[in-house]
């Protein structure tokens, strides 16, 4: 479990004048869950994610993992337990060549060449990339350098997972390919906090926590927040017109049921109607 509790952040002006990132969060993020933390730019996402994984000290308040005070934990093991990627994986790759980045990131667990071979070929199976284990990293696509820098990370055996928009910077295929790995990992246990802009990637989520100006304005599930499209809309999140549309015909009298999101969800809350 991830705890913040009454977390604050100020960052410094060019003035000198005090900057508002996080004011007062209060967050428990259970073991083995998928948690979106929700809002536009500047809302405080990734000063929240960097508080997470200790980059950044809270101006005020305390970050407990595991029932322990980041402050408090040894930083090689903090390092082993969770771990931070960015939007841009390009800010995330170190050596040219894709088995190199991967060994690299086992290089400080003690491990001989051929433990470090075996999960460099585990973890390439994992992603189905085991024909690029010798090519160098600028072939690859977007979504799968994405994958890499996620996977530099998971083959280090980290539990805790923070993604800052990860899949801001890709095309609509790489985008697939990554929201798949980072469901397979949830799905494999790993706890994944997910800081997102975008409706899409909410979907997959347990817990959704909408932040604006750096408050936590708003908690509960992805199916609670189906029923709140006004809400998602002030928050600055684009709500699809589908979820909209839904909407009004349930508040004029229509029982479509939810969870729908999609065109063809809701065509069959339709059929569901007929008599
Ligand atoms: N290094 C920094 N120095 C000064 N202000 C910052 C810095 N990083 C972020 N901020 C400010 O803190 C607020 C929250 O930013 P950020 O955490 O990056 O939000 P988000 O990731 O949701 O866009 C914004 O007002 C932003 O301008
Ligand atoms: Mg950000």
């Amino acid at each position: 479990m991830i705890s913040l509790q009454r977390v604050s952040h100020f960052y410094s002006g060019p003035c000198g004048q005090k900057i508002l990132a996080l004011e007062d969060v209060n967050l428990n993020i259970p073991r083995g869950s998928l948690t979106a933390i929700v809002g536009p730019n500047n809302s405080g996402k990734s000063t929240l994610g960097q508080i997470m994984v200790g980059l950044l000290s809270p101006s005020s308040g305390q970050v407990l993992i595991e029932g322990l005070d980041l402050a408090h934990w040894d930083h090689n093991l903090l390092t082993r337990t969770i771990g931070l990627i960015f939007s841009n994986p390009e800010d995330q790759i170190v050596f040219p060549i894709v088995e190199d980045d991967l060994a690299f990131s086992l290089e400080s667990l003690a491990m001989d060449t051929l433990q470090i071979e075996k999960k460099v070929a585990d973890i390439l199976k994992f992603l189905d990339m085991e024909e690029y284990r010798h090519c160098s990293i600028h072939q690859l696509s977007g979504g799968q350098k994405q994958k890499l820098a996620i996977a530099a990370m998971v083959i280090r055996g980290l539990r805790y997972l923070v993604l800052d928009e990860p899949i801001s910077h890709l095309d609509a295929k790489g985008r697939e390919e990554v929201l798949t790995l980072i469901k397979s990992l949830h799905q494999a246990g790993g706890t994944i906090i997910y800081l997102a802009q975008r409706f899409e990637e909410l979907v997959m989520s347990d817990l959704v926590v909408a932040l604006v100006s750096g408050r936590v304005v708003w908690q509960g599930s992805f199916w609670e927040l189906l029923e709140r499209p006004e809400d998602m809309a002030q928050w600055g999140i684009e709500v699809p017109p589908i979820v909209r549309l839904v909407k009004i015909l349930q508040d004029k009298g229509l029982a479509v049921a939810h969870p729908i999101y999609t065109v063809d969800h809701l065509v069959a809350a339709l059929e569901k109607l007929k008599p």
